[in-house]
C-alpha cells in the first residue's frame, strides 16, 4: 500500500469528511518556506501550517534547541517539580507581555490555553464567593474545540451536535466603522447586569472567521466597559501572537490590556505544541488560601514539557534577533504592495491588511461562505502553481512565515492575482 492508501486506511483527519473528500497532499520533507510532496513537487508554505509556523521549517536554531534540551532533561512532572526552560520561558514571557501580566500557567495547544483563561476567570469569582457564570464574546469568534473553547465561539455548522452542553455565552456583533455605537450600548447592557465573568475576544484579527478585522480603539473601549463592570478580559492571541498584526502581540496596539492572555502557535515556531496562559497577578492571588480546594486544580501530563520550553526559548531568541524584525518589516510593506494590488480588482471584495496578514475576499456575487465553491477550486489552483493556501470559504488570505524571501513572496501574489484574472 502507498502511504495515501495506508492514511485511508489508518488515519481520521480534523476538519474532514472523509466520504467525499479527495487525496490528503502527501508531504514528505519540509524546508525553508517551503513543503516537498512524494513525488518533488515543491510548495510554498503560505499558511504557515495553519498559523503556527513563523520562522519557516527546520531552523537550525530551533533543531539545535531541540537536541541539546532532549540530552538534557526530556520531560518531567511539572506538579512538584520545574526545571529551568519553563522558568526561563515564563519570566521573558512576563517580559514581553504588558506588566499587570505575571504568572504563566502551561499547557499543550490554543484551545487549552483558552480552556484555562475561563476556568481561571470562573474560578476567581468562585473563589472570592462572588460567583459569575456568563462569558461575553464577539460574534463570529472561534476559541478552538475543547468545549469551553467550542462554548465560547460562534453557535453554528461546527459545533451544533455540543451545543446543548455548552455554557451562557452572549455575543456583542462583530464591531465594524458603521455600528461602533450599537456594539457598545449591546457591551454595557450586558456587563451592566454583574453577572459577567470575562469578556474574551481574538483581538483585531479574528482568525476562522475569515480574517475579519477590527480596530485598537473599538477594543479598548469594550475593555473599558467590561472593567467598570468588574468583569476580566481575556485576550485569545493564539493565532494573533508572535508577530502576526505587525507587534509580536496584537495588544501590543492596545492602551488597554487583559487580565488573562492565551497564547500559543508561533509561541513554538510551529514546531512542538504547546500553549500558555498568562494570568494578571490580582487573579493569581485570587486563588492563594488555605483552603486546597481554592488552587487551580488543572494539569495535563506534558505541562511545561521541557523540549517545547526550550524550543519556545530559541523562539524569542529569533524574534530577538534583528534580522527576524527586519523581515517581518518587509513582509508587511509587501504586503501594503500586495493589498493595494488587490484592491483594483474588480473580482475581489474588502481588501485588508493586519501586519504580516493579507485578506480579502472573492466576489462571487452570492453571501460569503466558509462552503462557497470557490475554495475548492482556489486551493487546487493554488497546489497546482506551487503554493499551499488554505481559504476560508471565499475569503483568501496570505500569511506565510516571516522568513519568506521576496522572490517566494511575489511568486505568492502572482498566483493569487493569476487566479483572480482567470475568474
Ligand atoms: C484564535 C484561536 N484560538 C484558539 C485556537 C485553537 O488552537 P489549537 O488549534 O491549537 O487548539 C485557534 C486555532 O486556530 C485560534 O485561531
Amino acid at each position: 500500500m502507498n502511504l495515501t492508501e495506508r492514511d485511508k486506511k489508518y488515519v481520521w483527519h480534523p476538519f474532514t469528511q472523509h466520504k467525499t473528500a479527495g487525496d490528503q497532499l502527501e508531504i514528505v520533507k519540509a524546508s525553508g518556506v517551503t513543503l516537498f510532496d512524494a513525488g518533488g513537487k515543491e510548495y510554498i508554505d503560505a499558511n504557515s501550517s495553519w498559523w503556527v509556523n513563523v520562522h519557516g521549517h527546520g531552523h537550525p536554531h530551533i533543531g539545535k534547541a531541540i537536541s541539546e534540551q532532549f540530552n538534557t532533561i526530556d520531560h518531567i512532572v511539572f506538579a512538584g517539580a520545574t526545571h529551568p526552560k519553563a522558568v526561563e520561558i515564563a519570566e521573558r514571557i512576563v517580559e514581553k507581555t504588558p506588566g499587570n501580566l505575571q504568572k504563566v500557567f502551561f499547557s499543550d495547544n490554543g484551545s487549552t490555553a483558552v480552556e484555562v483563561g475561563l476556568k481561571m476567570a470562573f474560578q476567581y469569582f468562585f473563589n472570592s464567593d462572588k460567583p459569575r457564570r456568563k462569558v461575553v464574546a464577539l460574534n463570529g469568534s472561534y476559541h478552538g474545540d475543547t468545549f469551553g473553547a467550542m462554548s465560547v465561539g460562534q453557535r453554528g455548522y461546527f459545533n451544533t451536535p455540543f451545543e446543548s452542553f455548552f455554557f451562557d455565552v452572549d455575543y456583542l456583533d462583530f464591531p465594524t466603522e458603521s455600528n461602533t455605537q450599537t456594539v457598545l450600548n449591546q457591551a454595557n447592557e450586558l456587563f451592566s447586569t454583574g453577572e459577567v465573568a470575562a469578556l474574551i475576544v481574538e483581538p483585531l484579527v479574528q482568525g476562522a472567521a475569515g480574517m475579519r478585522m477590527y480596530s485598537p480603539e473599538v477594543l479598548d473601549q469594550l475593555t473599558e466597559i467590561a472593567r467598570k463592570y468588574g468583569s476580566l478580559v481575556i485576550f485569545d492571541e493564539v493565532m494573533t501572537g508572535f508577530g502576526r498584526t505587525g507587534k509580536l502581540f496584537a495588544m501590543d496596539h492596545c492602551k488597554h490590556k487583559p487580565d488573562i492572555v492565551a497564547l500559543s502557535k508561533g509561541l513554538t515556531a510551529g514546531v512542538m505544541a504547546m500553549g500558555v496562559t498568562v494570568a494578571s497577578q490580582e487573579i493569581y492571588e485570587g486563588f492563594l488560601s488555605d483552603d486546597k480546594g481554592k488552587a487551580f486544580l488543572h494539569g495535563h501530563s506534558f505541562t511545561a514539557n521541557p523540549i517545547a520550553c526550550a524550543v519556545a526559548c530559541a523562539n524569542l531568541d529569533l524574534f530577538e534577533d534583528e534580522k527576524t524584525i527586519q523581515n517581518m518589516k518587509e513582509l508587511v510593506i509587501w504586503g501594503e504592495a500586495f493589498k493595494e494590488q488587490l484592491s483594483e480588482m474588480k473580482t475581489v471584495r474588502n481588501a485588508r491588511q493586519s501586519g504580516t496578514i493579507v485578506a480579502f475576499e472573492v466576489n462571487t456575487g452570492n453571501e460569503d461562505t466558509y462552503f462557497s465553491d470557490v475554495r475548492e477550486r482556489a486551493y487546487a489552483y493554488f497546489l497546482e502553481q506551487g503554493v499551499l493556501l488554505r481559504p476560508l470559504g471565499n475569503t483568501i488570505f496570505v500569511n506565510p512565515p516571516y522568513s519568506i524571501s521576496k522572490t517566494e513572496y511575489s511568486h505568492v501574489v502572482r498566483t493569487v492575482i493569476d487566479f483572480l484574472e482567470s475568474l
